[in-house]
């Protein structure tokens, strides 16, 4: 007989997976999560969950674990019938899914707790560190040819040298997101250094030396760690750079290419974010002109290319339910990967294929955390 907990609507036979976001994250969940876009898939996730009867979804913050028995107090939990957010007390999750930004020691505390208790995690990694991603590539022949050159910057010898062989280039943070951490880099025809990045509004900027980059770059990187990337000739639209976003996700039977987005920039902008979006091959027809035998022919390089580099970051890093991969079409029609994304906020995919898009993206990702609980006596063993 299948038993229920009142509290959370669960039954004895069900899945217990746990998302993890902060404490800040869980109260605009509860209160305002129709009105933030990068709360939409959590919502959308939350509502198939709630329809699911293999599997129980809550959300948790690191201040809600006792990391003695694994209970969680105060987690959140979608409820159907009554269409409203519930607290609720849970034993510790079984699948644990990472959605949260913030570092400190109690979230690594809490890592640690799942991990010593062999947890497991949708995502193999909580985020992709670019220099080491670039390095793991790198070492793959299949990935190589679609990595642009890049170095880690140690002094400003190092952008000097490398801009001597690229005319434009992007420094980034490792570990950054939104564009936050990015500028780049042209040299301009009088031999002089213009740079932009985009900080509130699009800020640029010519320079006559690379010395006088000094103090810009101290200030935008402090100390962290930053890498020197080709800039890729991204197709435009006017002024518009266009890249691309794939959400891609481990199903039942192998990798699903669950929706690629074309990304406008704003005019000018160094970045695609803060931009339109559409699913690609709308895009290919309606903006590039592209006939319907070029579109199936970029379909299955670009397939080819998010197959091979998915399977590459797992052979790297171990197994991943959903990678955001970032790549670039250049005026060659070449393919170029930008960077993967193990937290995507899937802004573009929704922007590109609405909620039934995200409902059935989710649908996807319950499925594999009900895979990994069933996989998990067998690892024991
Ligand atoms: N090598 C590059 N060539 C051209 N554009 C780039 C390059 N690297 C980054 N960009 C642009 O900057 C954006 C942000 O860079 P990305 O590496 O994705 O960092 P973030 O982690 O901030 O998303 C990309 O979506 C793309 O539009
Ligand atoms: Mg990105």
């Amino acid at each position: 007989m299948r038993r229920r907990n009142k509290t959370m609507n669960q039954t004895t036979e069900t899945v217990r997976l746990g998302a993890l976001i902060s404490t800040s994250q869980k109260k605009i969940l509860k209160q305002k999560m129709k009105l933030d876009k990068r709360y939409s898939f959590l919502a959308a996730l939350a509502a198939e969950a709630s329809e699911s009867p293999n599997l129980t979804l809550y959300f948790f913050s690191p201040e809600d674990v006792d990391v003695t028995s694994g209970d969680i107090h105060k987690a959140l939990y979608w409820d159907r019938e009554n269409n409203k957010w519930y607290e609720c007390s849970a034993p510790s999750p079984e699948v644990v899914y990472e959605r949260i930004y913030v570092k400190n020691e109690l979230v690594d505390r809490v890592r640690t707790f799942f991990s010593d208790n062999n947890v497991p995690f949708i995502n193999a990694r909580a985020n992709f560190n670019k220099l080491i991603c670039h390095q793991k590539l790198s070492e793959d022949v299949k990935t190589s040819p679609y990595l642009p050159p890049a170095i880690e910057v140690r002094k400003i010898e190092d952008i000097h040298r490398f801009l001597k062989v690229h005319d434009v280039i992007y420094l980034k943070k490792v570990i950054s997101s939104l564009g936050k951490g990015v500028i780049k880099l042209e040299k301009t025809a009088e031999n002089s250094i213009k740079y932009s990045y985009y900080k509130s509004r699009l800020r640029t900027q010519t320079v006559k030396s690379i010395y006088d980059l000094k103090p810009v770059l101290h200030r935008f990187f402090h100390n962290k760690t930053y890498i020197a990337q080709r800039g890729i000739p991204l197709i435009k639209i006017g002024d518009q750079s266009i890249d691309f976003r794939a959400e891609v996700q481990r199903g039942k039977n192998g990798i699903i290419i669950s929706g690629v987005c074309a990304r406008a920039g704003l005019k000018n902008s160094p970045i695609t974010v803060h931009s339109t979006a559409m699913p690609y091959e709308l895009f290919l027809k309606e903006h590039l002109h592209y006939s319907e035998q070029n579109i199936k022919n970029t379909v299955l390089k670009v397939e080819e290319f998010l197959t091979t580099i998915y399977s590459s970051l797992e052979d790297a890093y171990g197994p991943f339910g959903e990678i955001g991969i970032d790549f670039g079409i250049d005026t060659n029609r070449d393919i170029w990967f930008i960077e993967a994304n193990s937290k995507s906020a899937k802004v573009s995919f929704e922007k590109s294929y609405g909620d039934a898009g995200l409902r059935e993206n989710a649908f996807h990702l319950l499925e594999y955390a009900e895979s990994l609980h069933q996989k998990e006596p067998a690892q024991e063993g």
